[in-house]
């Protein structure tokens, strides 16, 4: 007899990131000069802060180039404690929010798991849950209407029979932060279903990318709930998306469980001193906030003039809405022919009718303004 057939419902292709075409690509495609190309894709920042070029040009680094980066990140790891307001053995240094999320997924995603995501996010959720071989439950956000924020009903609810669950605020691509409360609610009620459950209580990961342009972070709420991870990176209002520095911090103990996951050396020597004089002088990051502020109602508002349907955003970058997948794409040909790189959302996608973009300098901006007027409504 043959053995029972075992269906192993394993896709044929991992889950996957997608970029936008590079610079390289969209100049040959579409015959633009590749100095005229603008990334209105990435979320980050049009120059990097002033003391980079500094530590570079002096050449001195936490230490010799010919050595690996120290073990402990000792340096990097105070500073960015002493900033964010957590103890040292709160904190765990990872090439970018990226690999911090990566290691989240090993410490805390059996294959077979499940990872709660209200969705739309950040993609990187759901391509981390995937190939840790577990399976994604999406919670839809309430609509536009509502800020799109999360249900927090519903995910509290999917929490239940959960691993982890995949929060981001303010949210990417949707621009807001959530609704006051609403992650406490989270924490809170994830943490008496598994108590009336007599289970473990889902990991919660706080991502807050975005936080310093919102100047609020939720971190104090690990004191009362230690399956909370929050994430936090040089990559967006630091202007170091190049050096790939991400924290996590959480209480000692999640934070221990994550620490053996964390691959030697991953941050290189010139990430470590850079981004610790960083955020020990946050000068650059407050000016690059201040600019995003500056800038952020001026480019909404133009291109609202010129008929687009832009969503109110807290964030570096703009959700513009424009009713159709087939127009959006239509838009996003038109923007690439200017050498304008819009973040575009596949087909299927909740956002599939909609366009994100970065909120860049004012030169950079109007560039996207004339096009925008060009283009109309
Ligand atoms: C919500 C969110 N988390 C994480 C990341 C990745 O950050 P990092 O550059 O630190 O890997 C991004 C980048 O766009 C993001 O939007």
């Amino acid at each position: 007899m043959s053995p029972t057939p075992v269906t192993t419902n394993l896709p044929t292709e991992p889950a996957t990131y997608s970029w936008e075409a590079t610079d390289e690509e969209v100049a040959a495609r579409y015959g633009v000069p590749i100095e005229r190309i603008l990334r209105f894709d990435l979320n980050t920042s049009p120059t990097p802060p002033e003391i980079a070029g500094r530590i570079l040009a002096g050449g001195a680094f936490d230490a010799p180039l010919s050595e690996y980066p120290p073990s402990d990140y000792r340096r990097l790891v105070e500073t960015a404690a002493r900033v964010y307001g957590v103890g040292v053995d709160e904190l765990l240094v990872g090439a970018g929010a990226d690999e911090i999320l990566d290691l989240i997924g090993k410490a805390f995603l059996p294959p077979g798991g499940v990872a709660v995501i209200p969705a739309p996010t950040y993609a990187m959720y759901r391509v981390v849950t995937e190939q840790r071989g577990a399976r994604s439950m999406l919670v839809p956000r309430l609509g536009p209407e509502s800020g799109w924020a999360l249900d927090d009903a519903a995910v509290r609810a999917a929490a239940a029979t959960a691993d982890v669950v995949w929060l981001c605020s303010p949210n990417n691509p949707t621009a807001l932060a959530e609704p006051e409360g609403a992650i406490a609610r989270v924490l809170a009620g994830v943490a008496e279903d598994a108590g009336a459950a007599g289970r473990a209580p889902a990991t919660v990961v706080l991502d807050e990318a975005y936080a310093e342009f919102v100047d609020r972070s939720l971190v104090e709420l690990r004191l009362d709930h230690s399956n909370l991870v929050v994430i936090r990176t040089a990559s967006k209002a630091y202007g170091l998306a190049g050096l790939r520095v991400g924290f996590a911090i959480a209480r000692p103990e999640t934070i221990a469980r994550i620490a053996p996951y964390r691959p030697p050396g991953s941050v290189s020597t010139v990430s470590v001193t850079v981004v610790t004089e960083a955020l020990a002088d946050p000068a650059g990051m407050r000016a690059n906030v201040a600019r995003v502020d500056a800038e952020r109602d001026r480019l909404a508002e133009a291109l609202r003039a010129a008929g687009w349907n832009v969503g109110p955003s807290v964030t570096n970058f703009l959700l513009v809405d424009l009713g159709t997948r087939e127009r959006a794409a239509t838009v996003a040909t038109q923007l690439l022919r200017r050498g304008l790189v819009p973040r575009t959302f596949p087909s299927g996608h909740p956002l599939a009718h909609a366009l994100r973009l970065t909120i860049r300098d004012r030169v950079g901006n109007d560039r996207l303004i004339a096009a925008a007027r060009e283009l109309g409504r």
